[in-house]
């Protein structure tokens, strides 16, 4: 087995290690990553983009010469967020979209503005994200964590598969989270009530559902040409980690990533050649990694059907079949 697979697997036992900035630092040297290749007139949409991993992973591809769509609910965020990209890089393609995931029709008229702007897209990248502490049920009606990691992104892959067939290479790519390891789908667990409702519970059960989705979307006939990946950035300092545990952020204070390295296997997956070579699969550092680490955790195949069902009910899409 070559060395740098060797220093993967034992950094990949540790979690931690594999997690931390350790994780990224030491497989970027072994294999000798290197920045994105110029990707003049590559479109790509970001959501989330108007800070953290997301800000990071628009940065990266609009400096590679992409054509970037930052798609976020604040104009004022959005603004900044576009400016800090165009102060490093004057000549950088970067626009706003603006859409709040928790509502779906802001999510499809943000789609349809997308279409008439832009013949192509080459990534789709969902990063928005959030842990919520409290329980909020959203205006069309579903668990806040489960319409903003789930249904939103579903909704916004629907719209925009037109386009998204119509351009050769093109991917889909969600941003999970580690955390998806310690739980379990179970579909019913996605609408808890607020009596039940627990945070990071929330938070874990969506992201293994959004890996799971991605595995679906890979086998749906109507997504034929799109390759789809998820992937988890690791322990990253952003704003999110800091508002929602922001005990754990201490505690882990420099072994935590920094946003471009949390960004990092987002933008390669987006950019690279190698992942079109497979399909519904879930990375880190650049590497296909297992889904279930716990016992107990895999997902058998008619619970994925009924995420798929419950997800496409949610998004009120129970035609996506025949589109
Ligand atoms: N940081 C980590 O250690 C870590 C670890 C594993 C996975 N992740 C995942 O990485 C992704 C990015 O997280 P981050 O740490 O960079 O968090 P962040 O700093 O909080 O950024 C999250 C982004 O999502 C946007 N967003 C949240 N709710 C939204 C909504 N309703 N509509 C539209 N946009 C919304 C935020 O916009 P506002 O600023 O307007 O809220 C922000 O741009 C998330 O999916 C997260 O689950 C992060």
């Amino acid at each position: 087995m070559p060395l740098t697979r060797l220093v993967d697997g034992a950094l990949e036992a540790t979690v931690a290690l594999s997690f931390g900035r350790p994780g990224s630092l030491v497989r970027s040297r072994m294999a000798h990553w290197h920045e994105p290749d110029k990707g003049t007139g590559k479109v790509a949409l970001v959501t989330g983009a108007t800070g953290g991993i997301g800000l990071s992973i628009a940065t990266q591809l609009a400096a590679a010469d992409w054509d970037v769509w930052l798609l976020g609910r604040s104009e004022t965020k959005l603004a900044s967020a576009c400016s800090q990209i165009t102060a490093r890089q004057p000549n950088a393609k970067v626009h706003a979209l603006s859409a709040d995931l928790t509502n779906l029709a802001a999510v499809r008229s943000a789609a349809k503005y997308l279409l008439g702007e832009t013949e192509r897209i080459d990534a789709l990248i969902h990063n928005a994200g959030a842990m919520s502490h409290g329980y909020l049920r959203t205006v069309d009606g579903n668990e806040q964590t489960a319409q903003l990691h789930l249904v939103a992104p579903f909704v916004l892959t629907h719209e925009l598969l037109p386009v998204l067939r119509a351009t050769a290479g093109s991917r889909v790519i969600t941003v999970s989270s580690g955390g998806m390891y310690t739980q379990r789908l179970i579909v019913t667990d996605l609408d808890p009530t607020p009596a039940d409702y627990d945070g990071v519970k929330a938070y874990a059960r969506t992201k293994r559902a959004q890996v799971v989705l991605n595995e679906v979307w890979a086998t749906y006939p109507q997504a034929k040409g799109i390759t789809f990946h998820a992937m988890h950035p690791g322990w990253v300092a952003t704003p999110g980690l800091s508002e929602s545990l922001p005990r754990f952020e201490k505690w882990l204070g420099p072994l935590l990533r920094s946003p471009d390295q949390g960004a990092d296997t987002a933008v390669w997956l987006a950019t690279a050649p190698e992942p079109l070579e497979s399909n519904g699969q879930f990375w880190h550092d650049r590497r296909i990694r297992a889904t279930v680490r716990l016992p107990g955790t895999a997902t058998p195949a008619s619970e994925a059907t009924k995420l798929w069902a419950w997800t496409e009910e949610r998004a009120l899409l129970s035609g996506a079949k025949s589109t």
